[in-house]
């Protein structure tokens, strides 16, 4: 068999750290074990019933069984812009100022294709969502680590960045409620954010994943309801986390209408849009009843509570995220990431995301996520305490 040699873009693609993860514990089930898997982000509960119903009755009409509209059904923009507004107070142009995306992550990659080119830079969080990097690689850009440190609130301290590198960038990743960290934003910080973008001319581009979950009545912020946001950005919102729909592969960019315009002229040349069933059922979601999500924050919330008090009752001295589905432990200090991470598997058959996947200032950390029953989250915390560690 032939083995065509694969482009270099493709080849500047950094390693899946989290499919080798994967693979690692596939092998311990496959082997029998009873592993609770605290390593994922993959929401574990069903998309609520009423959007199921709506793509039900969607698929059998026929209109929808063409082509759909190259950038998106306009009721489904129109949609965006109705949540943007009850929710956030966001007021938006929706053919202008809204992309449809197959889910948050083609988005985030698709934007460093439109605005990078060779050499430019984009700021990146450390740690941070690894997807963010894929884009840049492929653009042949370089990224520029900005640390999120706990001393900060995980926020990254723009004055430990230097004017020259403000001046070399193009773009800025942000991400609040944050993956890894459980940090939630100030308005204050995305009002000096707006500052530095007008000031040096780079485009922010906020990935709010976990919009909708945020702990102890703090509602998390959109970075388009703080003057002057979209001037400078956009947001990027999926209906993965908020909806339970992970496997629907539905997500938006918004804001900027010059960055909008660029994620649907790649689009326009990389897929027709999604299927307009799923996307009638995103709007139902949108639209309809909001009950679920509420309850979704509040499950989330539940476990945190039971993982954090946990972990503190076994002498874990951890941090209580502030929002999204996730725990940032600091490991012992005889530990790496890693080496806990494997520890943990091995002794406890309890599954963490190591740190140090998620970039260098990861170092130090395991991530936990929420995406399991309180009861297995007890179970997690009985295993690791009769490893005797604190
Ligand atoms: C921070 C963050 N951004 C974006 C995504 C992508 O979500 P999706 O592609 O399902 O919309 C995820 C998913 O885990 C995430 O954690």
């Amino acid at each position: 068999m032939k083995q065509f040699e694969q482009s270099d873009a493709l080849k500047r693609l950094p390693e899946q750290f989290f499919a080798k993860l994967a693979g690692k514990v596939n092998r311990y089930k496959e082997a029998g074990h009873d592993i609770i898997n605290l390593g994922q982000g993959n929401p574990d509960q069903p998309t609520p019933e009423h959007i199921i119903h709506s793509l039900q009755s969607a698929a059998e009409k026929p209109a929808f069984h063409k082509y759909p509209p190259f950038r998106g059904e306009p009721f489904l923009k129109q949609a965006v812009a109705d949540f943007y507004k009850r929710e956030f107070d966001v007021t938006v142009d929706p053919e202008k100022e809204v992309a449809v995306l197959f889910g948050g992550k083609a988005g985030l990659v698709e934007v460093s294709q439109c605005l990078l080119n060779k050499g430019d830079k984009a700021l990146m969080p450390d740690p941070g969502y690894p997807d963010y990097w894929s884009g840049v690689a492929m653009a042949e850009a370089e990224m520029h680590p900005m640390a999120l440190l706990e001393e900060n609130d995980f926020l990254p301290d723009y004055n430990a960045i230097s004017e020259e590198d403000f001046e070399k960038a193009k773009l800025m990743f942000l991400n609040y409620p944050n993956n890894p960290t459980g940090a939630q934003a100030t308005e204050s910080f995305f009002e000096d954010t707006i500052k530095l973008a007008n000031q040096h001319d780079f485009c922010v581009v906020h990935d709010f994943a976990y919009g909708a979950i945020g702990f102890d009545g703090n509602r998390p912020i959109s970075f388009l309801e703080v003057e002057g946001a979209k001037d400078v950005g956009i947001e990027i919102y999926t209906m993965s986390k908020t909806f339970n729909m992970a496997g629907w592969r539905v997500g938006f960019a918004i804001g900027n209408p010059s960055v909008i315009e660029s994620i649907n002229l790649l689009q326009d040349h990389l897929y027709v849009s999604l299927f307009s069933g799923i996307q009638e059922a995103a709007a139902e979601a949108l639209l309809g009843s909001q009950k679920c999500v509420e309850e979704l924050a509040q499950t989330y919330e539940r476990r945190r509570s039971v993982l954090i008090e946990g972990l503190r009752g076994i002498g874990w001295d951890v941090k209580a995220p502030a929002g999204s589905f996730f725990s940032w432990l600091k490991v012992p200090d005889s530990f790496t990431s890693e080496e806990f991470a494997d520890y943990l598997l091995e002794e406890a058959k309890v599954v963490v995301a190591p740190g140090n996947g998620f970039g260098e200032y990861g170092e130090g950390y395991v991530r936990a996520g929420l995406n399991t029953p309180e009861d297995r989250l007890v179970e997690a915390v009985n295993r690791i305490k009769q490893l005797d560690l604190f």
